[in-house]
């Protein structure tokens, strides 16, 4: 096990398109990092310099303590999970799991017991025999990680494993490979783009946008406090609404309509601007007829009108277009392409109680919650009340949150199964191309 530092990671490929550009991320030893982003934005890219299948153009890369920027794939004992795992087809889930070992040259009995404590973690044990056709996706999803886990490496690595299995599928291995992780104990950095996976698997999530890196934290932080447009757009689904504002001392003129900025903190971050972008998340909004007084003090109230709502059982929401200046339109319809959102008009959307009785057409009085806000600067994206003061505090949640976790899944702490599985070897790259691709990584 080790920790993956990179310092100015920059990598350009023949045309000179910088996919990744100086990016600094410290993995710490055992954590779980993600990394998300829109296609193209440079997660695979990333990945690939950190297990050597690409070359780093510039900055530095260190596994542990050692610079491997010129250290052979095989030689940084990492392993790697791809999207398209690749298992083989004439080989049973038993010789598919030991492969590794085999390459190795394990002696048998070791690679028996080895491979029998993997398919005893991954639940495979009454399946050893078997082919993988004859499994199901998820199934073939966890041979795949058995081959990746059965060698004691670095660290692993996962690019989108789940993204070809069906919701439920993805839901229940989602689960298999957080309680995977926190018991073995190993590195791990997971790409994906996937809101539910990045939020709840990792320890800090990554977040790239065009190859630069726009934020590292816990996923409470990002949610929270992000530091920009960008990450506030990208991170929560439906994304965070961004309505533009004219400031007029402490009130903010919306398209929805007016309203206080809230508290002191964010008077302070409108005085002496013209115009902002406001943040607010659909669930900070409410029926303002299911809002209690006092509660209701504590934010503003508008009255603006629905469009289309759509009541899901547990909540309603509501659908409220709005007109936006030309050049702030054209900014947010941007940020929205980017983003790869669904969004075609500027509308806000709003999560509602599903007791509410708001209809479309409706003039509906909506409240909102204006101490959970944001406040952006329209030209640079950055976020103007970002509270430097929850963000420690959030940061604390998410190590005290890390470390039950851990005392949950390894409860007799030492004797975990990261030590019984030992060995090393060679890298498993389960190719991208199909079973020959890998075999050939993995020489
Ligand atoms: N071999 C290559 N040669 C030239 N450009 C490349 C090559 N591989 C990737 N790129 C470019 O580098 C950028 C980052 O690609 P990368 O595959 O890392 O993105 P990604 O974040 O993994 O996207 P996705 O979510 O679609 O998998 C893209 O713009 C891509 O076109
Ligand atoms: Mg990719």
């Amino acid at each position: 096990m080790a920790a993956i530092t990179m310092k100015n990671i920059v990598k350009r490929y023949g045309d000179g398109f910088p996919a990744v550009n100086e990016v600094s991320l410290d993995v710490r030893d055992g954590e779980f990092m993600i990394l998300v982003g829109p296609s193209g934005c440079g997660k695979s890219t990333l990945l690939r310099m950190i297990v050597g299948l690409e070359d780093i153009t510039g900055g530095e890369m260190r596994i542990g303590e050692r610079v491997v920027n010129k250290i052979a794939p095989r030689q940084r004992n990492l392993s790697m999970v791809f999207q398209n795992y690749a298992l083989y087809p004439h080989l049973t889930v038993f010789e598919n799991i030991a492969f590794p070992l085999r390459l190795a040259k394990v002696p048998r009995e070791e690679v028996d017991r080895r491979v029998r404590e993997t398919a005893e973690l991954l639940e495979l044990t009454e399946h050893l025999d078997r082919k993988p056709a004859n499994l199901s996706g998820g199934q073939r999803q966890r041979v795949a990680m058995g081959r990746a886990i059965i060698r004691q490496a670095n660290a692993f690595l996962f690019d989108e494993p789940l993204s070809n299995l069906d919701a439920k599928l993805r839901g229940q291995m989602r689960t298999e490979i957080s309680r995977l992780q926190r018991r073995l104990g190993v590195t791990t950095v997971y790409v994906t783009h996937d809101q539910t996976e990045a939020m709840t698997l990792g320890d800090r999530v990554a977040v790239l946008r065009k190859g630069v890196l726009q934020q590292v934290g816990s996923p409470r932080e990002l949610y929270e406090e992000p530091v920009n447009l960008f990450v506030a757009g990208f991170i929560g689904s439906p994304s965070m609404n961004f309505l533009p504002a004219s400031v007029d001392g402490t009130a903010l003129d919306t398209p929805l309509g007016r309203f206080e900025a809230g508290d002191a903190r964010k008077a302070a971050a409108i005085e002496g601007r013209d115009v902002v972008l406001v943040g607010i998340r659909p669930e900070h909004f409410e029926d303002a007829s299911l809002v209690g007084a006092e509660k209701k003090a504590r934010g503003s109230t508008v009255s603006a009108r629905v469009d289309v709502t759509e009541w899901l059982g547990n909540e309603l929401y509501a659908y409220v277009p709005y007109e936006a200046p030309d050049d702030l339109a054209a900014q947010l319809r941007d940020l929205s392409r980017e983003l790869d959102s669904d969004q075609l008009r500027t509308q806000a959307v709003i999560s509602l109680d599903a007791a509410s009785e708001i209809t479309a057409g409706d003039a509906a009085e909506l409240w909102i919650d204006t101490s959970k806000i944001h406040i952006f600067d329209p030209a640079s994206g950055a976020n103007l009340t970002r509270d430097e003061a929850r963000v420690a505090e959030l940061a604390r949640v998410a190590e005290r949150a890390r470390e039950a976790q851990r005392r949950a899944q390894r409860p007799g702490e030492g004797a975990g199964a990261a030590g019984d599985l030992s060995g090393g070897g060679a890298v498993t790259a389960a190719g991208e191309e199909g079973a020959p691709a890998a075999g050939a990584a993995e020489t």
